[in-house]
């Protein structure tokens, strides 16, 4: 029996990257997807491919910054596929990084409101279904990045949401255990994705730190794959990981211990 069968899996930040990776992986295992993001063309093109390689797949546009766009998006994806089971809060953006005196609060307050914000407001929204459904599974998506590395000078405003991300999963583990709701947190060294396109490096070379950290990733000498981070987010998502809640679980190659 495939992993997934039958189970419903929200997936955000969908339409690219981890996300879409993760969305093929799931739907192999038998899973419907509700691809949620603001890129419509992609996630429309990734739920045609997804359709045709025989799964159930909708594309839902969803701006997890947005209350009441999270809501509507769950709404629909309950209303189409009857349940749900799965909610992978992967959407996710670099944002500006710069040094402190020069990230201006509008920026800031971007990447909050979209990494931070949009994870709370997915599992807030989620919580109810899952109840209904009996218990479920959420995977986040932090990073390295406040949580083992802190060297990225300039990227306080990503790092904070990362780290806050973890923090969240930890409380909501416990909260939610007693309702069969499992929360995890996967931690991403690079990965080969498109997350460059939300990225904007300000005068970042002002705030380095000059030291030489050894730039190679020790296991395997290369980023990931959005199809490794999928795999990880597939046993998260399973009833393989059934006892494992509250984790989060670094999939770098070792990049963190190195440049940490
Ligand atoms: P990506 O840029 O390929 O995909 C991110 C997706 O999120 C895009 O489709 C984008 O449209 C969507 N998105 C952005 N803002 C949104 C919003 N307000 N509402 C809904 N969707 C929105 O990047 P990637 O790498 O797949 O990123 C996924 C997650 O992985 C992010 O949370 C990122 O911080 C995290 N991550 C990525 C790493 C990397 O090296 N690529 C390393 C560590 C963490």
């Amino acid at each position: 029996m495939a992993m997934l069968d039958g189970r419903v899996a929200f997936i955000t930040g969908g339409a690219s990257g981890i996300g879409a990776g993760t969305a093929r992986r799931f739907a192999q295992e038998g899973a419907l997807i509700a691809l949620a993001d603001v890129q419509d063309e992609d996630g429309e093109r990734l739920r045609e491919e997804l359709t045709k390689a025989g799964g159930r797949a909708i594309f839902v546009h969803c701006d997890v910054s947005d209350p009441a766009s999270v809501e509507e998006a769950l709404a629909t994806t309950v209303r189409e596929f009857g349940r749900l089971d799965v909610v992978f809060a992967n959407a996710g953006i670099n944002g500006v990084w710069a040094p402190i005196e020069e990230l201006e609060p509008a920026e800031w307050d971007k990447t909050i409101r979209t990494n931070l914000t949009g994870t709370f407001l997915m599992i807030k929204y989620a919580v109810p279904h899952l109840k209904r459904a009996g218990g479920g599974s959420v995977i986040v998506t932090a990073s390295v990045n406040g949580t083992r590395i802190f060297s990225n000078t300039g990227a306080t405003a990503y790092s904070t949401t990362k780290a806050g991300q973890l923090a969240m999963t930890q409380m909501l583990a416990l909260e939610l255990a007693r309702s069969g709701i499992r929360v995890n947190c996967i931690c991403p060294g690079s990965v080969d994705t498109n997350i460059e396109d939300s990225t904007r490096k300000r005068d970042v070379e002002k705030v380095k730190i000059d030291v030489e950290f050894e730039q190679t990733i020790p296991l395997n000498n290369r980023p990931a794959t959005s199809d490794e981070v999928a795999d990880l987010a597939l046993f998260l998502a399973s009833p393989a990981s059934r006892h494992i809640t509250g984790t989060p679980i670094w999939i770098d190659g070792a990049q963190s211990l190195l440049q940490g």
